[in-house]
């Protein structure tokens, strides 16, 4: 038997894959550095589909058919470098690798040149979904040659996960490390997500007064309007769960430390460097290292903070709507936000991805999917130079709606001392780009005064320095 791709490294991510490639009738080589996880998947889930299980590196190999499609499905770091040197020398030129963990988009680009060397195709692809996704239809982010995707994208658009109107979510994002910057920026702006619904809970139930009951049959409603969305869907489920040993709240029990595998903190280091304001996602990333500095939130403990006021039935309610203005206008900066770091990625990297089917293949199967995006592509379609987001008209109108709301709800925040750094940071965005003057001007006056930094002007071309320790005349520099 010959298999059209094989898998290698089947934990749970690397199994459901496998599973998932079977079910759409594929035949699937299998292979494992311990040979029992692979046995175990054709005992339990052979009928499946045609699996071929394989035991050392050359029979997998020997497996597939040519040019090999070669699926590596192994914890991001290390051991992606290990099975490469493990196989790479048993390919041949034209062959692919297929990279579909969380690797930074820096590791994929020095793997694709090195393979390149040898003729290897090496496709890291971002697959997002989970171990339900990788199983019934993840949203697949490759990147990597155009000729690997002309033979690997049928199959990934086979198994990918469906949009509403039946479109694949799979693209081809663009070379080298294109597929996995966007996967890294998809978790990126999924942080930010979960910060900015993490800060409306918390308000629900500190300011509104809400029970987690109350607050999931919230998300509930909001998920059938403008905020329909998987993660809100999760949230009135997580929110609604009941504690089986306490009989309490499930979300009253668990330890307030969030934890982080580290791609949204590559969103923050890579934006950085990029010079991208990313300051929604950014506060997204310390709001979980916050969380987690139990020594000096207990230090802290005796700092004060305002009396707080309780609110009345009605207003409570009224309150709660305009979380949800609060947390749609939050959500609109962040997404301008992530895209902005994806342009400035591509630009720097010439990838030439196409946001607006970025948009488009995060529609289902993804953690962040939602109806939300189907109109972001619709803004990159209607103009593919979109300079952000919030040059879209219909998303600046949805602001402006949305603003009064927004500043109240952080106003009321800010009064009641509750935090909301990522509510807070994504207005201040907002009103930066709104202001007509920034204080820049100030801080250039400043590094000229202290370091000769210079200055140019607004009435004239050329680079300027005030003699500042002297007569204070200024100088062409
Ligand atoms: C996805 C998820 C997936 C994973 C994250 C979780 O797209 O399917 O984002 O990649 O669950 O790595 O990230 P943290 O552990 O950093 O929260």
């Amino acid at each position: 038997t010959t298999a059209q791709i094989g898998v290698t490294g089947l934990a749970v991510m690397g199994r459901n894959l496998a599973r998932n490639f079977a079910r759409n009738g594929y035949t699937v080589a299998l292979h494992n550095r311990t040979a029992a996880r692979t046995r175990e998947l054709v005992d339990r889930f052979g009928d499946e589909g045609d699996f071929v299980p394989t035991e050392t590196a050359k029979e997998f190999v020997a497996a597939l058919e040519r040019p090999r499609r070669l699926v590596v499905m192994v914890k991001a770091g290390d051991p992606t470098d290990a099975v490469i040197k493990e196989f790479a020398p048993l390919l041949e030129p034209g062959d692919m690798i297929i990279d579909g963990g969380n690797a930074h988009f820096a590791d994929t680009r020095r793997r694709e040149k090195q393979l390149r060397e040898q003729g290897i195709h090496f496709v890291g692809a971002g697959i997002s979904g989970g171990e339900e996704g990788a199983l019934n239809g993840p949203s697949i982010m490759p990147g990597g040659s155009e000729e690997s995707y002309a033979s690997l994208g049928p199959m990934l658009a086979k198994i990918s996960a469906k949009a509403k109107d039946g479109a694949p979510c799979v693209t081809h994002v663009g070379p080298d490390g294109a597929g996995h910057f966007v996967k890294m920026t998809h978790n990126g702006i999924e942080y930010a997500d979960m910060q900015l619904i993490g800060e409306a809970y918390q308000l629900l139930r500190d300011v509104a007064g809400y029970s987690a009951a109350q607050i999931a049959d919230v998300f509930r409603t909001w998920n059938t309007g403008r905020l329909d969305s998987y993660l809100i869907e999760i949230t009135a489920e997580v929110l609604s769960h009941v504690d089986e040993a306490t009989g309490k709240p499930f979300v009253d029990v668990v330890l307030d430390q969030a934890e982080q595998k580290g791609t949204g903190r590559w969103t923050v280091q890579i934006a950085l460097d990029l010079g991208v304001p990313v300051s929604g996602i950014a506060e997204a990333v310390f709001a979980r290292s916050v969380s987690g500095h139990t020594a000096l939130r207990e230090a802290s403990r005796h700092l004060a903070g305002p009396t707080a006021r309780k609110l009345g039935e009605e207003e409570a309610a009224a309150f709660a709507d305009q979380v949800e203005q609060a947390l749609y206008a939050s959500k609109i900066v962040s997404y301008t936000q992530g895209f902005h770091e994806m342009a400035a990625g591509s630009a720097e990297y010439d990838w030439n991805i196409d946001l607006g089917k970025v948009a488009a293949i995060w529609r289902g199967g993804c953690i962040i999917r939602a109806a939300f995006l189907d109109r972001i592509t619709r803004a990159y379609e209607a103009q593919p130079q979109l300079p952000s987001l919030l040059s879209d008209k219909s998303f600046a109108e949805e602001i402006a709606a949305a603003q009064d709301d927004w500043r109240d709800v952080i106003a009321t925040a800010a009064r009641q001392g509750v935090p909301t750094p990522a509510f807070a940071a994504t207005l201040a965005y907002y009103d930066s780009l709104r202001a007509e003057r920034l204080p820049a001007a100030l801080t250039q006056g400043q590094r000229d005064y202290f370091g000769a930094h210079t200055y140019r002007r607004t009435d004239r071309d050329g680079v300027f320095h005030t003699l500042w320790g002297g007569d204070k005349t200024e100088v062409d520099s």
